[in-house]
């Protein structure tokens, strides 16, 4: 079977792992540190902190700033629910922006139509692994006062006009859940910003509130793991290498698919890509996952219910239409791209995906 996701397993990490049961920390400790300072490098920030999950990373980042009941929150539609839950849970209403045909990342001239000064944070998804069209995005936030949180959970060592995403607005986050481009062996997530006062709220909210042995706020217990934290730093070593063998596949895809009546993923001029999920854009699409499907090879709808459109969502919030958000809805199909990928399998998948859009329906 050719998954979307293949974990990396190493004997190194197998032996970090027992370092860590012997050393009998577990929580938050020194590997936890190291990551963080070895993650902020590498984003370019002054500060990572390192967590439980990346929804628990946005959940933290809301309440750090303070953002809750009467406030609204600008969010695409057109990503995994975790974007918009967590500010829904913290009282705010969400205001759903349209997407960018092309890249599929929020469009920053629907955001400039409807944001207003009740809207307290922007939270654009650097979604499958190419970034948001941040600049746009950015001066219409900051002109209206709100605060720019980047969802980078699918965009670990993605960049922006040369800058690495998480690094570029007010505050950004990573998931290290195990598909993603770096991830844990069970849950993590990582926050990052140049603002030293967000961070310590942080630190402290994910940790019961406890701020130089006070506790000086009611916190949360949202902390990271030393396993997950060796783990991470044996992953962000390798990161770099495995984006460049996502690019080479997701390039072997395209140029193979050329001649075929589908949209191959686009890398914008001011983009460097990192294909967390090759994700096409095709009217056939229920033939390629069928084809594929026969010949091992999952596939994935990514995302067919965009979150606008769901029962909990509408009930509560009434519906808005965004046109592109419902029309790649129906379009989409994400294939694997990961690093794991062998020469055979890259072929499996061109070889299904030929077939389903050569043969007449
Ligand atoms: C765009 C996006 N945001 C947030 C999350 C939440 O991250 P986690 O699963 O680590 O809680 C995910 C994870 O799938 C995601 O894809």
């Amino acid at each position: 079977m050719i998954r979307l996701a293949e974990p990396y397993i190493s004997d190194e990490i197998k032996e970090k792992i027992l370092e860590v049961i012997d050393s009998k920390q577990y929580v938050d400790g020194r590997y936890t540190r190291e990551f963080e300072e070895r993650f902020a490098g590498y984003i370019g920030v002054k500060h990572a902190v390192a967590v439980s999950s990346g929804t628990s990373a946005l959940f933290l980042i809301l309440r750090a700033l303070g953002i809750g009941r009467g406030d609204k929150v600008a969010v695409p539609s057109f990503t995994f629910i975790a974007t918009v839950s967590q500010a829904v849970e913290l009282g705010a209403e969400p205001v759903f922006i349209d997407v960018d045909p092309e890249t599929m990342t929020l469009d920053p001239a629907d955001l400039e139509k409807k944001l207003d000064s009740s809207v307290k944070a922007v939270i654009p998804v650097h979604l499958f692994g190419h970034p948001a069209d941040l600049d746009p995005i950015i001066e219409v936030a900051e002109k209206h006062g709100a605060h720019l949180i980047e969802d980078a959970a699918q965009a670990h060592g993605a960049r922006y006009r040369g800058r690495r995403v998480g690094g570029i607005g007010h505050v950004g986050y990573f998931s290290l859940y195990p598909s993603k481009n770096m991830g844990v062996y069970g849950e993590g997530g990582v926050i990052t910003t140049n603002d030293d006062e967000l961070a310590e709220r942080i630190r402290s909210l994910k940790n019961h509130g406890i701020r130089n042995g006070e506790f000086v706020m009611f916190g949360y217990n949202m902390k990271f793991n030393e396993i997950g934290a060796v783990v991470a730093l044996e992953q962000l070593r390798l990161l770099d290498s495995w984006n460049e063998r996502r690019r080479e596949n997701a390039s072997i895809y395209t140029e193979a698919f050329g001649d075929l009546e589908l949209e191959t993923p686009i890398e914008k001029e001011w983009a460097y890509h990192v294909y967390n999920l090759y994700t096409l854009k095709t009217s056939a699409r229920d033939g390629i996952r069928e084809a594929l499907s026969k010949r091992g090879v999952a596939t994935g709808i990514y995302y067919d219910r965009p979150v606008h459109t769901l029962n909990i969502v509408r009930e509560r919030f009434g519906y808005t239409k965004l046109p592109i958000t419902e029309e790649l809805a129906k379009r989409v199909i994400s294939l694997p791209v990961h690093p794991m990928l062998t020469r055979d399998d890259l072929e499996r998948v061109i070889d299904g995906v030929r077939e389903a859009l050569q043969t007449p329906p």
